[in-house]
C-alpha cells in the first residue's frame, strides 16, 4: 500500500473503497431470491445469475418467472387495486411518504447493491440515482395528496405493467413505481435481467414499511418475462428500454385497449457553439457521455461543434479525457464504471469497429483498464459520416461522435438529422442563439448550457422514435390516470366504397354533386380518376373522390409544406378559426341542407354545434400553454406544449360536419397541419367547408381533405414516416390496425370513440393535449 508520502511524492488519488460488507452478506442471507408477489417473496423457481461486471462474478441467484408467475403477480395487483384506489390520497400519501424515508435510511445500501449488480461509479449511485428516487417518492407523495384537486374526476388507470432497463435500475423503478401508486394503480414491475437485485431490496421495503400485499408486485427474468407481462391482463404497459422492443410491444398491445408508454433509445445531440463556455461544455461531455459509462439513453452521443471552436474544444476534451478515472466502480475516485455485461461490451466493440472500418478514427483514453470485468476505455470518434453506423445507431457506450458544423442553420439539420428525438443539450452564452436552437430541435429534452438533469417535477421522455408519453412531474402522473369514460356510440368498420369513373358533367338539377378533394388548398381529382356514389339509404347524394396511397403522400407533402402555421402564435391561429366560425355560419344553411339531405336528424343542431366548437378552439389556440417547473437550484424547466406536426385523422360517420370539426379544430389550434378522411358515409359536408377554409386566410395545407375508404387511407396514413400522430375515430378493428401499422415509425396514436359530440364529450381540454407532445427544456435561471 502507497505511504502518505509517497503519495504526497506522486499526488496520485488513494484508493477509497465504499465498504460492501454489509450488502455481500445481505445477498449471502438471502441465497436464491424468488418474486415479490402478494406481500411476500416466492420460493425460488428455475433462477439465473447476476453478475457484478466489475469483476465478472456471481452475485446472486434470482427467478426466471414465468407466464405463470407473471399471472399470479397480476392477479395480486388486481385484487388489491380498488382498496388501494379507494384510500383517500391523504393515505397513499403516507405510504408513499413511508417508502421514501425508508429509502433514504438504506441510501449507502442501496447505492452499493447498485453498483455491485451494475458497475456504475458508487459517486453516482450514491450522490445522483439513489437521492432522485427518494426525491422521486416524497414528490409523488405529494400528488397522492393534491390527486382529488388536481384531476377533479381522473381515476386510476387500474393494474400496470412496467418493464425497465439496466442503466438506471432503481431509478428508473421509482420513475414507474411512483406516480403509479400515487394514482392509485397497482403494479407489476420486471427489472432488467442483468440488474435485478435493488428491485427486490425495494421489494423488502415495501414489506418492511407494511405496504398493503399486492400493491406493488416484481417478477423477476429475462425478455420472455416481459413479454409474459405485456400479453397478461394489464390495464396498461410502461416500458423503457430499446426502440426495437418498443416496437414489439406496440404490435403486441396493439387492439387490446392496454394504455401505452414508452421511453426509448436516444442518439441525442450535444451542440457547442462557438460562443460557448468551453470547459464548462468540456465538464458537460464528461457528464453527458461519459457519465454513467454512455450508458443512458439520453446521452448527448453525438457532439456537434461550430467548426471556429473545433480545435480548442477537442484540445480540452482530449485533456480531460486523460484524467478520467477508469476502475473499481467502489471506489470514490473512479469517474468511470464497469459496463453492465459482456454481452453489452461486446456491442460497443463490435459498433466502434464498424465505424472504424466506415472511415472514422478513434480517440480513446490511454488508461490502464483492470485487468478482469467488463471495462472501456472512454473515446469519441471523429470523421464520422452522416451514414456512418455510429453516427446513427446507439453505442450505449462511453464513446462519443464528434462532427463540426458552420452555421446555425446546419448545427440544427445535424442535430435532427436522426430518426430518435429523446434529448438534446445546448451550448451558447447567447441566449437567443439558444433558445432558437431548443425551439427548433426536435427533442422531448433540451438541456441550456447543462445536460442530463433530472428531477422528479418535470417531464421526461421523447419525441420521434423515441417513443411517446412522458414520466415525472404531472405530465407523468396523467399517463396513470383516466378520464371519466365517455359513452362510446357505435361506428362499425365501413365497406370498402366501389370505385366508378368520376363523371365530367354535374349532376342534374344544376348542383354540382360531385365533390373533390382538398390538398395544399387547392382541390383537386382523385389520382386514379376515381369516385365513389354517396347515398342516404336508397337516395342517391353525389359522388365523392376515391383517394388512394398517393393522394395520401399528395396530401402529407402539401401539410409539410405549411410548416409556417406552426410557427404562427396562437393569436394569429385564433383569427384565422374565428374567421372559419364565421364564414360557417354565413353558409350555414347550406350545410344544415346538405345534412338534412344525408339524412342526418338535427342538421340544424349539428352545424350550430360546429361553429360553436371553431370559437371554443379559437378560445383555446392562445390559453392551452405550458408550466414553468421549479426544478433544480439555478435552473427552471419549462414545460412547452408543441404541436406534432403533421398529424393524420381518421373522421367518424356519425356526425359528418361535427366530427370532422370537433377533431381537425383542436388540431390546428394547436399548430398542426392536418391530413383528414372525412366520414366516408358522408363526406360532402366536409369537402364543402374547402370554400369556407378559401375565405377565411387558413394557409393552403393546414388543412387536407382525402375521401376515400376510412380504413384503407388511415393504413396509409399509420404506415407513413412523415405523419407523427394520428387519430383514428372508427371501428374498434381499424383501431387495432392503425396501432399495429404505427408500430414501425412509434408514432403516437389516440382512438377516440365515437360519441355524441354534442355532448360535453364532444369538446375539452384532452383534445389539446392529445394534439401536442410537452417539450421539457431546461434553462439556467437564478443563483
Ligand atoms: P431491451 O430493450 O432488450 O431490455 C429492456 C427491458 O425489456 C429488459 O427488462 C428486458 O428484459 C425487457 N424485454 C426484452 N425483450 C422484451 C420483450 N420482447 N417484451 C417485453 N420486455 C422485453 O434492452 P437491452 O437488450 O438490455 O439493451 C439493448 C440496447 O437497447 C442497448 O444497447 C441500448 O442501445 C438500448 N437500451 C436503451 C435504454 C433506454 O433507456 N432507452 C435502456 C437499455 C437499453
Amino acid at each position: 500500500m502507497a505511504l502518505v508520502k509517497d503519495i504526497l511524492e506522486s499526488m496520485e488519488y488513494g484508493p477509497a473503497p465504499e465498504a460492501a460488507g454489509e450488502v455481500l452478506a445481505w445477498l449471502k442471507a438471502r441465497g436464491r431470491f424468488g418474486h415479490f408477489i402478494g406481500g411476500t417473496f416466492t420460493a425460488p423457481g428455475k433462477t439465473f445469475i447476476s453478475h457484478n461486471p466489475a469483476i465478472g462474478e456471481p452475485l446472486a441467484e434470482v427467478t426466471q418467472g414465468s407466464a405463470a408467475d407473471v399471472a399470479a403477480a397480476v392477479a395480486a395487483a388486481r385484487a388489491a387495486q380498488p382498496a388501494w384506489a379507494a384510500l383517500p390520497g391523504h393515505e397513499r400519501a403516507k405510504w408513499l411518504y413511508a417508502l421514501a424515508r425508508h429509502i433514504q435510511k438504506r441510501e449507502r445500501f442501496l447505492a452499493v447493491l447498485e453498483v455491485l449488480d451494475n458497475g456504475k461509479p458508487i459517486r453516482e449511485a450514491r450522490d445522483i440515482d439513489v437521492p432522485l428516487v427518494a426525491r422521486h417518492f416524497y414528490h409523488h407523495a405529494g400528488w397522492a395528496e393534491m390527486l382529488a384537486d388536481e384531476f377533479p374526476g381522473a381515476a386510476a388507470v387500474g393494474v400496470c405493467g412496467q418493464i425497465i432497463p439496466w442503466n438506471f435500475p432503481l431509478l428508473m423503478l421509482a420513475w414507474k413505481i411512483a406516480p403509479a401508486l400515487a394514482a392509485g394503480n397497482t403494479v407489476v414491475l420486471k427489472p432488467a435481467e442483468y440488474t435485478p437485485l435493488t428491485a427486490l431490496a425495494f421489494a423488502e421495503i415495501c414489506a418492511e414499511v407494511g405496504l398493503p400485499p399486492g400493491v406493488v408486485n416484481i417478477v423477476t427474468g429475462d425478455g420472455d418475462t416481459g413479454a409474459a407481462l405485456v400479453a397478461a391482463e394489464v390495464d396498461k404497459i410502461a416500458f423503457t428500454g430499446s426502440t426495437e422492443v418498443g416496437r414489439l410491444i406496440r404490435s403486441a398491445t396493439a387492439g387490446t385497449g392496454k394504455k401505452l408508454t414508452l421511453e426509448l433509445g436516444g442518439k441525442s445531440p450535444f451542440v457547442v457553439f462557438a460562443d460557448a463556455d468551453l470547459d464548462a461544455a468540456v465538464e458537460g461531455v464528461v457528464d453527458a457521455i461519459w457519465f454513467n459509462q454512455g450508458q443512458v439513453c439520453c446521452a448527448g452521443s453525438r457532439i456537434l461543434v461550430a467548426e471556429a471552436a473545433e480545435a480548442d474544444f477537442t484540445a480540452r476534451l482530449t485533456a480531460r479525457m486523460a484524467r478520467l478515472r477508469v476502475g473499481d466502480p467502489l471506489d470514490k475516485c473512479t469517474d468511470i464504471g464497469a459496463i453492465v455485461h459482456p454481452v453489452q461490451l461486446a456491442r460497443i466493440h463490435d459498433l466502434v469497429a464498424q465505424g472504424q472500418a466506415a472511415g472514422a478514427q478513434l480517440v480513446q483514453a490511454e488508461c490502464q483498464l483492470p485487468a478482469r470485468g467488463s471495462f472501456y476505455a472512454p473515446g469519441f470518434m471523429t470523421g464520422v459520416a452522416p451514414a456512418n453506423p455510429v453516427a446513427i445507431e446507439e453505442i450505449f457506450g462511453p464513446v462519443a461522435t464528434l462532427t463540426s458544423f458552420r452555421t446555425l442553420d446546419e448545427a440544427v439539420e445535424l442535430a435532427n438529422n436522426t430518426r430518435y428525438g429523446l434529448a438534446a443539450s445546448i451550448w451558447s452564452e447567447n441566449i437567443s442563439l439558444a433558445l432558437e436552437v431548443s425551439a427548433r430541435i426536435k427533442a422531448g429534452v433540451v438541456w441550456v448550457n447543462c445536460t442530463n438533469l433530472f428531477d422528479a417535477a418535470a417531464g421526461f421522455g421523447g419525441m420521434r422514435e423515441s417513443g411517446f408519453g412522458r414520466e415525472g412531474g404531472r405530465e407523468g402522473l396523467a399517463e396513470y390516470l383516466t378520464l371519466p369514460e365517455v359513452a362510446p356510440l357505435p361506428e362499425a368498420a365501413p365497406t370498402p366504397p366501389d370505385a366508378a369513373p368520376a363523371p365530367t358533367a354535374a349532376a342534374p338539377g344544376g348542383i354540382d354533386r360531385t365533390a373533390k378533394m382538398y390538398i395544399g388548398g387547392a382541390q383537386k381529382r382523385p389520382d386514379g380518376g376515381y369516385s365513389y356514389a354517396v347515398a342516404a339509404g336508397d337516395k342517391a347524394l353525389g359522388l365523392a373522390p376515391l383517394g388512394n396511397r398517393k393522394d395520401i403522400r399528395n396530401a402529407v407533402e402539401a401539410a409539410h409544406k405549411a410548416a409556417v402555421w406552426g410557427k404562427a402564435n396562437g393569436h394569429n391561429r385564433a383569427q384565422v378559426l374565428y374567421y372559419i366560425a364565421e364564414n360557417l355560419a354565413a353558409r350555414a344553411q347550406e350545410f344544415v341542407a346538405r345534412l338534412a339531405e344525408a339524412g342526418q336528424l338535427a342538421p340544424e343542431a349539428e352545424v350550430q354545434a360546429s361553429i360553436r366548437r371553431l370559437f371554443y378552439y379559437a378560445a383555446q389556440a392562445d390559453k392551452f400553454d405550458g408550466a414553468v417547473h421549479a426544478t433544480k437550484s439555478a435552473h427552471v424547466t419549462l414545460a412547452m406544449p408543441e404541436p406534432w406536426g403533421v398529424m393524420g385523422i381518421a373522421c367518424p360517420n356519425a356526425a359528418p360536419l361535427l366530427g370532422f370539426v370537433s377533431l381537425v379544430a383542436p388540431a390546428i389550434a394547436m399548430g398542426n397541419r392536418v391530413v383528414a378522411i372525412p366520414a366516408q358515409a358522408m363526406p360532402l359536408a366536409a369537402t364543402d367547408l374547402y370554400q369556407v377554409f378559401d375565405t377565411s386566410d387558413l394557409p393552403g395545407g393546414v388543412v387536407n381533405i382525402v375521401p376515400g375508404a376510412r380504413d384503407e387511407l388511415a393504413r396509409v396514413l399509420a404506415q407513413h414516416d412523415d405523419v407523427a400522430a394520428m387519430w383514428y375515430c372508427g371501428s374498434p378493428e381499424g383501431g387495432a390496425m392503425v396501432e399495429t401499422e404505427s408500430a414501425g415509425n412509434l408514432k403516437a396514436t389516440w382512438l377516440p370513440r365515437n360519441r355524441d359530440w354534442q355532448g360535453p364529450g364532444g369538446q375539452g381540454r384532452e383534445f389539446l393535449r392529445r394534439a401536442t407532445q410537452i417539450k421539457n427544456i431546461w434553462v439556467p435561471y437564478g443563483e
